[in-house]
């Protein structure tokens, strides 16, 4: 299970009141999602993955935001072994991206997975009309619809539209769960699957979280004190390499869910040693705006040692460390940690008086790039 450094009185009033909040909101179907899983849709999953291992040497993963970060995050950190390799496209704009994962695909087998809950972010839908082009050069258009699979909302969306039409193999985004809190759904879970981590265990992980929630409050409460003495920026820090991208899943979650109405945390994230040679000296001896969340995995001996050292300097250089500490670095200590940090970042985000679940600022943007494209 997870530890957390920091003892914290809750105002237990508050969070009954938040947590039925959480539950009773129209996007806070992730709440339950470790035990109310679609089981039928998780075998269709399986069964999709065992299909596109047998015929893929590459699935190319097509979504940006909450459509990719999480899944990628936990492939990267967990490493496991499969015959088919996950790219990632759709991520930006960039043509000189789109054309290095086309051609790290050259002539090998590969299929789509297609992600995009609303089906109409830009990103992705430029990525999948390049990667359904090459597919349907090199197997025709019949073979190429076998191969896509599409993750999208159960019934409205152009990507819906075009999926019932050409028969691609459809997985849902619940309409109650949004886009950052989605990694334990069809969006998540076929990459997941198909990269060869067990997702069952991964969700057992969830589970045995949401049984032993503690950890979560504790870490909501103690955020929503230390912004309350002005502290305004976290920075994740992790001592394995291979967590890299959940520190940016990590930052999505709570950046989206906590930074509106001129409000929030702003979330950074370091990875330590190489960070402590860059960043490390501004977090030792720059401006005091800051509280470090160190998250830290069981390690070999020099490992801990660098964490034991990193913790007593910035304390000395004043900055509040916290700890978090999964039991060990496996499937299962990573479906918790998923669920501890959705838990509380919706509580930090009620604590701070704003929605958790709406991103209205990254509507801007696309608003303006609609404009310029047209
Ligand atoms: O968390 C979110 O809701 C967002 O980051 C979305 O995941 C992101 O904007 C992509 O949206 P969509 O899945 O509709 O393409």
């Amino acid at each position: 299970m997870i530890k957390f450094s920091e003892k914290v009185s809750l105002n237990q009033v508050r969070l009954d009141q938040i947590l039925s909040e959480i539950k009773n909101d129209p996007m806070g179907g992730w709440y339950d999602l470790p035990e109310n899983y679609d089981h039928e849709e998780l075998e269709q999953i399986k069964a999709a993955a065992r299909a596109i291992n047998q015929n893929s040497e590459y699935l190319v993963c097509i979504g940006i935001g909450g459509s990719y970060l999480g899944h990628r995050a936990l492939i990267e950190a967990l490493a496991p072994t499969s015959p088919t390799k996950i790219i990632y496209a759709g991520n930006s704009l960039s043509a000189r991206e789109l054309q290095k994962s086309l051609d790290e695909i050259k002539d090998a087998d590969f299929s789509i997975n297609v992600i995009s809950k609303s089906g109409t972010t830009i990103e992705p839908a430029i990525a999948f009309k390049a990667f359904k082009e090459k597919l349907i050069a090199k197997y025709g258009e019949a073979e190429a619809s076998q191969r896509i699979y599409a993750t999208t909302d159960a019934n409205k969306g152009t990507l819906h539209d075009e999926a019932v039409a050409q028969d691609y193999t459809r997985f849902v985004v619940p309409d109650n769960i949004g886009g950052r809190y989605s990694v334990l759904t069809a969006v998540g879970l076929l990459p997941l699957a198909v990269a060869g981590v067990d997702v069952d265990e991964l969700l057992k992980g969830a589970l045995d979280f949401k049984n032993h929630p503690e950890p979560a409050y504790q870490y909501a409460f103690k955020r929503d004190e230390l912004r309350r003495q002005a502290y305004d920026t976290e920075i994740l820090a992790t001592f394995e390499p291979s967590t890299a991208s959940f520190n940016e899943w990590w930052k999505q979650l709570f950046g989206e869910s906590e930074g509106k109405d001129g409000h929030g945390i702003f979330p950074a994230s370091v990875v330590y040693s190489t960070d402590l040679h860059s960043l490390g000296q501004f977090l030792q001896d720059g401006r005091r705006n800051l509280f470090e969340t160190i998250l830290n995995f069981p390690t070999d001996d020099t490992n801990a040692k660098i964490v034991q050292a990193v913790e007593i300097a910035h304390k000395a250089g004043k900055i509040p460390v916290l700890n978090i500490s999964p039991d060990e670095y496996s499937t299962k200590a990573f479906g918790e940690l998923i669920y501890f940090f959705e838990l509380a970042c919706a509580i930090s985000a009620k604590l701070d008086g704003v929605n958790p679940f709406d991103q209205p600022g990254v509507e801007t943007y696309k608003a303006e790039l609609k404009k310029l494209m047209l």
